[in-house]
């Protein structure tokens, strides 16, 4: 294999080894949470450990940097394969330095969302960190699938970012507000996130699925992506 075409691997390596078993523990962890307090709510004593709700909190907050984290690795494939084989540098090199410091930008944002105590920061954070992933989906080589948005690995997975960014946010609020509110939008959301997140296993690996190996594309390339055809090699002349 290649090396352009195992760098595409380290993106849904980090989806499938380490994102997705991370979803599993933080949801496991939110049902216990919403058990616990709903059996407590009743007057029952329940068995649940009291840690439930901070270690869902604590994970909760690694799985956002997971996905700000593995939808940057995401981007940086395409945008990346697009800078060198188009060779921008020569012809925008502003365009180019733009792009590479948004990288370590969307970061830094992601950091300070983290260290934000006043609703403020935090809402000027979650704002800059979502604002970075749309920059950079906005850029060249990134496959948006914009006439099937519904079924794109982008939109979807630039969602599901948005719901966790929103979540971390706005885990303050979850605790300050005795009426529960904010634990229901939380609640409602994250489990529309949950969805997303079935989508972009699904989109995901039916992208690997259509992406050719490195020496394959010239010719899968010419073929007829709306017909679903493929030019027909010509027959050997005898
Ligand atoms: C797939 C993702 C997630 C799902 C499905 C989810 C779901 C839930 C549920 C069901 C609860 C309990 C609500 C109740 O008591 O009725 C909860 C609580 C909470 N969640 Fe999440 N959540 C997710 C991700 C996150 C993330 C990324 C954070 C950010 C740090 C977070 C922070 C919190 C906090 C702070 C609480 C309150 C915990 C407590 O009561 O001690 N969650 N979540
Ligand atoms: C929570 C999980 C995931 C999120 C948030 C996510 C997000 C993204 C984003 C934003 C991109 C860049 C846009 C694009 O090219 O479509 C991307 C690319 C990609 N992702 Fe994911 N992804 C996730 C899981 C997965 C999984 C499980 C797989 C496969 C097993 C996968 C395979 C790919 C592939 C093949 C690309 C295309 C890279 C290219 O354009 O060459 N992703 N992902």
């Amino acid at each position: 294999m290649e090396l352009a075409d195992f760098l595409g691997l380290v993106h849904p390596v980090i989806a499938v080894f380490f994102v997705f078993p991370l979803i599993g523990i933080v949801v496991n962890y939110a049902w216990a949470t919403r058990q616990r307090r709903l059996q407590a709510k009743s007057g029952d004593k329940s068995k649940i450990p009291a840690s439930s709700g901070v270690e869902h909190k604590k994970l909760g907050s690694w799985l956002t940097g997971a996905i700000v984290g593995l939808v940057l690795i995401g981007l940086a494939y395409p945008i990346g394969k697009n800078l060198i084989t188009n060779q921008v540098w020569g012809k925008a090199p502003f365009q180019v330095i733009f792009i590479l410091l948004m990288f370590p930008a969307t970061i830094a944002s992601l950091v300070f969302l983290y260290r934000a105590n006043t609703k403020l920061w935090r809402a000027v954070f979650a704002t800059l960190t979502g604002a970075g992933l749309i920059i950079l989906g906005f850029q060249d080589g990134v496959f948006r699938r914009d006439n099937e948005w519904y079924w794109s690995h982008y939109y979807i997975g630039m969602a599901a970012a948005m719901l966790m960014i929103f979540s971390l946010a706005i885990v303050p609020e979850i605790y300050k507000d005795k009426s529960h509110r904010w634990r229901l939008i939380h609640t409602v959301l994250n489990c529309l996130a949950l969805v997303l997140f079935l989508g972009q296993s699904m989109t995901g690996t039916r992208d690997l699925l259509e992406i050719p190996l490195s020496w394959q594309e010239p010719y899968i390339y010419k073929c007829d992506f709306v017909n679903k055809t493929c030019p027909v090699p010509p027959t050997s002349l005898k």
